[in-house]
Formats: structure tokens, sequence, C-alpha cells
């Protein structure tokens, strides 16, 4: 799929919403189709409501991939794991903003707006959207953390 038919959300904690708007804006610039979800302005939430919110809407495919934003990455990424089906990784940094998508097939990345500044937030953003799961032996690897997440979700007491 071309990066610009791609559809992506997008939202944050009170910690992020200056780092969500610079990020919306450097998308749209791009051309990239980006959805605010915005769910802090719709009801009063914390990092845990507003991932799982996302990441819900990864699973219902309602968007290919998603960026969530509060003050280290690390709630939401830890939240929007205990989504069935999705998988998100923290980075700060362009490598492994790469390799999140290359190697781990992650739907979700998370930053943290008080370790990271605006310049090389964009840069990490645009890594790993311009990145594809490139298959190959990351494949069985990728299939292995499903099928363990499939048994952990569905386990039989
Ligand atoms: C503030 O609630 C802070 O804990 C949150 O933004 C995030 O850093 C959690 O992982």
């Amino acid at each position: 799929m071309a990066n610009s038919d791609l559809r992506i959300a997008i939202d944050c904690d009170e910690t992020a919403i200056d780092l969500k708007k610079v990020l919306c804006d450097h998308l749209k610039k791009r051309g990239v189709h980006i959805t605010d979800l915005d769910y802090l302005g719709q009801e009063k939430a914390d990092y845990p409501e507003i991932g799982f919110h996302l990441a819900q809407e990864i699973q219902k495919r309602h968007y290919d991939r998603g960026i969530l934003i509060c003050g280290t990455g690390l709630g939401m990424a830890m939240i929007a794991n205990k989504v069935e089906g999705v998988f998100a990784g923290t980075c700060h940094d362009v490598y492994s903003a790469e390799r999140l998508k290359k190697s781990n097939d992650a739907q979700v990345l998370t930053m943290g707006a008080r370790v990271i500044g605006p310049e090389l937030a964009k840069m990490v953003v645009d890594a790993w959207l311009h990145s594809e799961f490139q298959g190959g032996g990351s494949l069985p690897k990728v299939d292995k953390m499903r099928e363990l997440e499939h048994a952990s979700f569905h386990r039989k007491a």
C-alpha cells in the first residue's frame, strides 16, 4: 500500500497536545491521511483510556496505523498492546522506528513528549511510515508472537 493511502490515527494525553499538533500539521503537509481522534476533546481521560480507544480502532481496521503520544510513550505502548492483534512499540530514534515496522510489523508507534523534541519526532514518524514489514526471517517470529498472544488472550482456566 502506498504510504499516501494509509489511514493513520493519532491521539495523545494531556502531556503531548503540542507535539500532537506539530505531527498532525507535518503529516498533513506531506499528504498523509491523518485523523486526530481527540479523545480528550470528548471526555476527561488518562493515557489508558486514550491508548485503548485508538488501539481498538486499529483492531476494528478503521485505521491502518496509529500514533500515540504521552509523557514517555511507555504507558501508551503498554495499554495498546493489551488489545488483541495490535502491536505497539515506543521509539525515540529513527533506526528503531524503521525496525518497529520492518521487523516487528507494529501498527502503533508511541513516543514521549517529555523525551523527544518535535524535529526528531517528525523524523521518527516519517521513518516508521515509510517502512513496510519485510517478512522473510522476521515472519515466523511475528507469527509466533501472534500465536502466543492468541493463547494468552484465550487461555482456558
Ligand atoms: C502522565 O500521566 C504520564 O504518566 C503519562 O503521560 C505517560 O508518561 C505514561 O506512561
